[in-house]
Order: structure tokens, then C-alpha cells, then sequence
């Protein structure tokens, strides 16, 4: 198995405060010159290439707050091998940019959003922009960037009582919605937010029926695809938690600042950015890439805690 699947995260900023992912105290943000440059991005990505990556998927933090991102999805999309170019955003600034991203060579767009409920969503977030987001998520339709996926974290006691709500928006507008489960990514004592997706699978299916597996629709993904039954409403469900889905796992990530990283779950981090200046490059950037697979395809020792991390600074 090798990975064709890399996740480039482009900046550690964002415009949101999610209590789970960015609690503001833990905030220090890294300089403009610790980011990797455009030139750099397109340097390593057309490597990857040639070394087999064929998916890239740009995140962050929010990629749309790096300055002049329409520029670097222009270079990355025209790399020989790249076949698909989504971006995983939190859709604030998505009404201004879903045009201009579709033109540049953006295939396709997740949108997170945790909520429904203005107050809600103002309280997960940080911010008062729920609706900015659904005209967000309205203009990705519109300039199509399409199949777009709303990508939904489950917290107890927060917006558990949301499941069917989501369900409704997903069959109203024809989007696909799917259930991450929460991961206590910087620490076991958050556990307390954690909900289970069976828990939002029964919930669902108490209302709507026994829902109906998709098996082909999720073949390259570590998300599970349901129908419900007599519709058109696909539902999906991504359980790190309470189905790892290790042996599934084709992707590899970048950091904003150069490091080439395995896992969301490994401490490994592989710097990219000294070895593309130096003289041996190409060979060395793609060996980086044998180094970080190889290490993926053991048995992974720690836990999914990453003490002092948040998935803001790993990549989303
Ligand atoms: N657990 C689960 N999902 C998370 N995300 C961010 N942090 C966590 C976490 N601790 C989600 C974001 C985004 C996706 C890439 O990961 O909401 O949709």
C-alpha cells in the first residue's frame, strides 16, 4: 500500500475559535516566514506527484485566510498528476471565494459547520457567522463545487441535539452530511464530548428507519456511506474512535511550516523544508515520502493524544 492521498495544510490561522480544535489560550501563531511559500508548496507537491500522490487536499487552520490562496490552488492544480484538488474549509469566507476557486482548478469543497443554531454555532465557533456560512455553502453550489460534504462533529452535551436537524438540512439540500466522531486529539480528559456514532446511527434510524449501507460509495474513504431508505439522503459516518480505520488510511500530511507528518495520531514529523534547498532534492524530498510511509505501515505505538497540539496546528 502507498499513499496517494497528501492533506496540505497552508496556514495555522483561522477565522473561528472552535472550543474543540482552537481554544483561544492555546493560541501562538506562527510568523509569515515560517510558512512554506507558494514556490515551496509547488516544489514539494510536484515531487509528491512523481512519487505517486494523485489526490490534495488543502486545509488548515482556514485555508481562506491565507493570503492570496487563489494563486497557490492555480499552481497546485496545474501539476502534472494531481487529479483531484478539494479543499476543506469552515465556509466563512466561502461566498467570495467559492467562484474564483472553482476557476482556478478547485474541484470540490467540506465545509465544517457544528451547528444549525445561530447561538449555538456561536458558541462552538466564537463567532456570530452561521449565516455567512450557509451563503457560503449556497455559492459552492452555484460555482459548483460539487459533491460538497458537511463535515459534522458530534459533541455530548453541546449539539448532540442537532442529529436530526442535520439530517433535514442534508435532505433539503441535497448535501452530503457526515458525522465525525470527536477526538480528544490534545488530551484524554476532553472525553467527556465524546458521543459515539452509533449513538447518532440509532438516534437517526429511530426516526427515519434502518438506514442502508452504501458499500461501493466509501471504498477509498474512511467514511462509512448510508441511504435512507426510499430517499435520496446519503448520510456519512467517520469513527476514529470507535472504528479506527488504520488499515484504510492512503493519506499523508504536510504541515503549513514543511513538516511531512504519517498520522493525525504519530508524533513523526519529517522536515521537507531544508532538504528542498539542498543539493540532492528531488531524491531526498521523495525519500522523506518512503520514510513517512514506511513509518505509516507499522503498527502504530502512541495513542491518538497529542499533548499541546490541536488539529489547527496539525492540519484539519
Ligand atoms: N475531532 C474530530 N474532528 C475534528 N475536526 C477538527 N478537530 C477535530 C477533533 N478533535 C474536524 C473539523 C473538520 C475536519 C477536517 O476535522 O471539524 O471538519
Amino acid at each position: 500500500m502507498k499513499a496517494n492521498y497528501l492533506r496540505l495544510s497552508v496556514t495555522d490561522r483561522c477565522n473561528l475559535t472552535c472550543l474543540y480544535c482552537r481554544p483561544s489560550k492555546s493560541v501562538t501563531q506562527l510568523k509569515q516566514d515560517e510558512l512554506l511559500s507558494f514556490e515551496e508548496i509547488s516544489n514539494i507537491v510536484g515531487l509528491a506527484a512523481e512519487w505517486g500522490i494523485r489526490k490534495v487536499r488543502i486545509t488548515g487552520g482556514e485555508p481562506l485566510v491565507r493570503n492570496n490562496i487563489i494563486d497557490l490552488v492555480k499552481m497546485v492544480s496545474r501539476i502534472k498528476g494531481i487529479r483531484d484538488l478539494p479543499m476543506t474549509t469552515n465556509g466563512v469566507r466561502l461566498e467570495e471565494f467559492a467562484r474564483p476557486l472553482k476557476k482556478a482548478g478547485l474541484s470540490r469543497v467540506n465545509v465544517s459547520l457544528d451547528s444549525l443554531d445561530r447561538k449555538k454555532f456561536a458558541r462552538i465557533t466564537g463567532q456570530d457567522n452561521l449565516d455567512q456560512v450557509l451563503r457560503g455553502i449556497r455559492a459552492a453550489r452555484e460555482a459548483s463545487l460539487e459533491p460538497i460534504k458537511i463535515n459534522v462533529v458530534i459533541l455530548k452535551g453541546i449539539n448532540e441535539d442537532e442529529i436530526l436537524d442535520f439530517v433535514n438540512f442534508a435532505w433539503g439540500k441535497s448535501l452530503i452530511v457526515r458525522f465525525i466522531e470527536y477526538m480528544p486529539i490534545n488530551g484524554p480528559e476532553q472525553n467527556s464530548w465524546y458521543f459515539s456514532n452509533a449513538s447518532v446511527k440509532e438516534i437517526i434510524e429511530r426516526r427515519w428507519g434502518t438506514l442502508k449501507p452504501l458499500p461501493f460509495f466509501s471504498h477509498y474513504s474512511p467514511a462509512r456511506y448510508f441511504k435512507i431508505d426510499h430517499t435520496k439522503v446519503v448520510l456519512g459516518f467517520i469513527s476514529p474512535i470507535s472504528q479506527p480505520f488504520c488499515h484504510a488510511c492512503t493519506r499523508l500530511r504536510l504541515t503549513a511550516t514543511g513538516k511531512l507528518r504519517p498520522c493525525l495520531g504519530s508524533n513523526l514529523e519529517i522536515d521537507l523544508r531544508k532538504p528542498l534547498q539542498g543539493k540532492n532534492r528531488d531524491y531526498e524530498i521523495k525519500a522523506s515520502f518512503d520514510l513517512a510511509m514506511n513509518e505509516k505501515l507499522k503498527r502504530r505505538p502512541e495513542p491518538l493524544y497529542q499533548r499541546n497540539k490541536y488539529m489547527f496546528q496539525i492540519g484539519g
